[in-house]
């Protein structure tokens, strides 16, 4: 384990402005979205898009490391090039997701638990021979009647920190993201309360599990009310309430945390970064940062719509996104950037 490159790798993660793009969408994942748009779910197609996004000039200026899935790492653009040669020569850092996916918890109906880590430590091995830096686990957790249990959020938790010590133990940054999910009509109070649950529980284990806190980084939900919750949250309720409770259940040693959007539209996920960081950037120990997939990706996708024409117009689009993620960094986004 080289300490001081996984303590330098998180730190370059989440340095200046910059923050993550994911595009580790699962092939099941990226066929639904393609799908919604009528775009062909061919493995081809999902190659042209993945060019299309590490291809749009001046990505590097907003984005420190893309996430990426197996079938991408692999992949090259249409004239041959290796996508990881693209990423790396843009000077963006090469990470991939290597959980395989939530499955059904046994016994605890309604509750997910990520698995993968069956021979995890032989594909993290090839992931950073093959040039990979950092790796991505999500665990899923559900707000509901009687939900999150204790084994629940114990059983995910266990799971992210034996993810979190092999990635460290193959020079890789692991990504530790336990999502509570926006689905349901939970209040923004039961969102804090389960939020806070969850990372105390994650950070219990992750030192159980002798993970460096110096060398990973923190992959969150923003402390939100439910999607059917009648009482929505303004901009300022949800920047600190998720503050609040960050700083309760994250130690100063880790450097960064880099949000999920969870199905944000992408204007409110970098309102509500932004104002995180305008009102509290000088008072927190961490960097706040952005490791959005749909909060970035959407808009890009829906000009796309799978058509070689439209490829110019979904990279400004892409590329606009990832440049107001920039300004919230620095709490200096605001809604006129969307007008141009
Ligand atoms: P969203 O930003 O679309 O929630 O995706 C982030 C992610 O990587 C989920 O694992």
């Amino acid at each position: 384990m080289k300490v001081q490159e996984l303590i330098d790798t998180a730190r370059i993660l989440v340095a200046g402005d910059k923050g993550l793009l994911a595009m580790d969408e699962s092939n099941p994942t990226c066929n639904k979205r393609f799908a919604k748009l009528d775009i062909p779910q061919t493995v081809e197609v999902r190659r042209a898009y993945r060019e299309l996004i590490i291809t749009t000039p001046g990505l590097d200026e907003s984005v420190s490391g893309v996430i990426l899935y197996d079938e991408t790492i692999r992949q090259q653009k249409k004239d041959g090039i290796p996508f990881l040669k693209v990423i790396t020569e843009a000077g963006i850092i090469p990470g991939i997701k290597v959980d395989t996916g939530a499955k059904d918890l046994a016994g605890h109906p309604r509750e997910k638990i990520t698995e993968g880590l069956d021979g995890l430590r032989d594909r993290l091995a090839e992931y950073s021979q093959m040039g990979a830096r950092f790796a991505k686990w999500r665990a899923v957790i559900t707000i509901g009647e009687g939900i999150p249990s204790r084994g629940c959020l114990e059983a995910n938790a266990h799971a992210l920190a034996r993810y979190a010590a092999l990635c460290q133990e193959s020079d890789l940054v692991p990504i530790v993201e336990p999502e509570v999910l926006m689905d349901g009509d939970h209040t923004l109070e039961q969102c804090a309360h389960v939020t806070e649950a969850a990372l105390h529980t994650v950070f219990c284990q992750l030192y159980r599990q002798r993970v460096l806190l110096e060398g990973m980084i923190l992959k969150p939900n923003m402390v939100l009310p439910g999607l059917t919750c009648p009482k929505q949250a303004a901009v300022d309720e949800v920047a600190d309430a998720t503050v609040r409770c960050l700083l309760r259940a994250v130690p100063a040693a880790v450097p960064g945390i880099a949000f999920l959007s969870g199905g944000q539209s992408g204007e409110l996920a970098s309102t509500r970064l932004n104002a995180m960081n305008a009102r509290f950037k000088s008072r927190l120990p961490w960097a706040l940062a952005f490791s959005f997939a749909r909060a970035i990706q959407q808009p890009a996708l829906e000009i796309w719509q799978g058509e070689e024409t439209h490829v110019l117009a979904a990279q400004q689009a892409l590329y606009h996104r990832a440049r107001c993620n920039r300004a919230a960094r620095r709490g200096e986004y605001n809604l006129d950037m969307e007008k141009v």
